[in-house]
């Protein structure tokens, strides 16, 4: 087993006093990368979740500047993901103007904040409009750092990233963590540490290679862990099972068996999927049946789970004190393929133990499912989350100050 990672207590914007906030120019770097439909946002969940770091930082008079990425234009400037849309949402949401800037270095950006006044806010442009930023160029990230006087890290969702503007800026800044970075930190530490159990970790999405670190880091911590969606289908051939046209990872096949091995030695009780829905064709409207694990036909591929693995799975979750979900557990974006994804999702609803939801999917699946505000806790990281759990340091966490004793 992977010795768990360590974390390291980190210096908070609640270990500064709120009186040296006022007249100071803060750079937050914010994960303001959200879904979006032409300039409609789709989903503002990370907006708001940076809003308890903004609106105290516009209490106590601070002069607020925020870095955020928004896709992976790569060092072009796309208008398309221009952040215009962005501060124009979190101007509505806090009821204050929100100063845009074409760029997040140059003369016309040093300018703008050497106009801000006390609790103004102003969203610099796209940072990776510079491939610098994803380059970690040392120059770029003191050009960024020279914006600011402080740096607070409010962008979890980003901080696996070693990008100028997430482990860059602390170089060159006293660099802390926001509230929101705190908050993450706090929950996941405690659900990988010290989890009140049974501890269930449900894992679904499509390929195991993005999450085949963390399923071997969790073996023998957590008390059940189920695996569903297209990830399971690489297992369940490792296991000899024919899958019909069901997607899976040949060249992952090895690690499955072995993966396998590991499971059955460990303390974790592995549930894989016991039946599935197929469809001959890759198509909402085709014909489905639902078979059982030993019996895919040839010609069909597993888009959902069927109703022995939703039971399967209901049991677990009637006993246990924590449960975390990271992907969903079939092709949920299709209306009839999503049906375990969303029973899965009313069942954490009803649930009395901690819920924690990571990924975006998961996010999706359970505002599809109109059950957000049951859940315990809803992570805004996707592979920040993932890889946290996986026991991996994050650059962007690593690189802030250690918290001390005030004595
Ligand atoms: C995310 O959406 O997971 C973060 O914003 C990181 O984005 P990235 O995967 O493009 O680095």
């Amino acid at each position: 087993m992977t010795p768990i990672a360590t974390v390291q207590r980190k210096k908070t914007l609640h270990d500064i006093p709120s009186a040296e906030l006022a007249g100071k120019r803060v750079i937050v770097r914010v994960d303001f990368n959200v879904p979006m439909n032409g300039a409609a946002i789709t989903d503002d969940t990370r907006i708001r979740a940076a809003l308890e770091t903004i609106t105290y930082l516009i209490k106590h008079q601070a002069k607020i500047i925020l870095l955020s990425h928004l896709g992976r234009p790569k060092g072009t400037v796309q208008e398309a993901l221009r952040l215009t849309p962005i501060a124009r949402h979190l101007s509505t949401l806090l009821n204050q103007r929100v100063l845009k800037s074409d760029d997040c270095i140059g003369p016309e950006v040093e300018a703008a904040i050497l106009h801000l006044k006390n609790g103004e806010i102003i969203l610099l442009e796209n940072t990776r409009f510079h491939l610098e930023e994803t380059d970690n160029n040392s120059d770029f990230a003191k050009k960024l750092a020279q914006l600011g006087d402080l740096f607070i890290n409010d962008a979890f969702g980003v901080s696996h990233r070693a990008d100028a503007s997430t482990s860059g800026i602390p170089n060159y800044l006293p660099a802390i963590a926001g509230f929101l970075v705190e908050k993450e930190l706090s929950v996941l530490t405690q659900v990988l540490n010290a989890p009140e159990r049974p501890l269930v970790i449900i894992i679904g999405g499509a390929k195991i290679s993005s999450k085949f670190g963390v399923l071997q880091n969790i073996l023998g911590r957590v008390d059940t862990l189920i695996i569903g969606g297209g990830m399971s289908f690489t297992l369940l051939k490792a296991q000899g099972y024919e899958i019909g046209k069901s997607l899976y990872e040949a060249d992952l096949l090895e690690d499955a068996k072995t993966f396998l091995e590991n499971a059955k030695k460990s303390t974790t009780k592995l549930i894989l999927p016991l039946d599935h829905i197929v469809v001959a064709t890759f198509d909402n409207a085709s014909p489905q049946q639902t078979v059982d694990t030993e019996n895919i036909p040839n010609d069909q591929m597993g888009v959902d789970v069927g109703p022995k693995t939703i039971a399967a799975i209901q049991t677990e979750i009637k006993t246990a004190k924590t449960i975390v979900w990271n992907g969903p557990l079939g092709v949920f974006e299709m209306d009839n393929f999503a049906n375990g994804t969303l029973e899965v999702a009313q069942m954490l609803a009803k649930s009395d133990a901690f819920t924690l939801i990571g990924g975006g999917d998961s996010a999706t699946a359970i505002a599809k499912a109109n059950v957000t505000d049951q859940m315990s806790y809803i992570s805004t990281g996707g592979g920040a989350t993932l890889e946290f759990l996986e026991g991996k340091q994050l650059p962007g966490i690593t690189s802030l100050q250690n918290w001390e004793s005030p004595e």
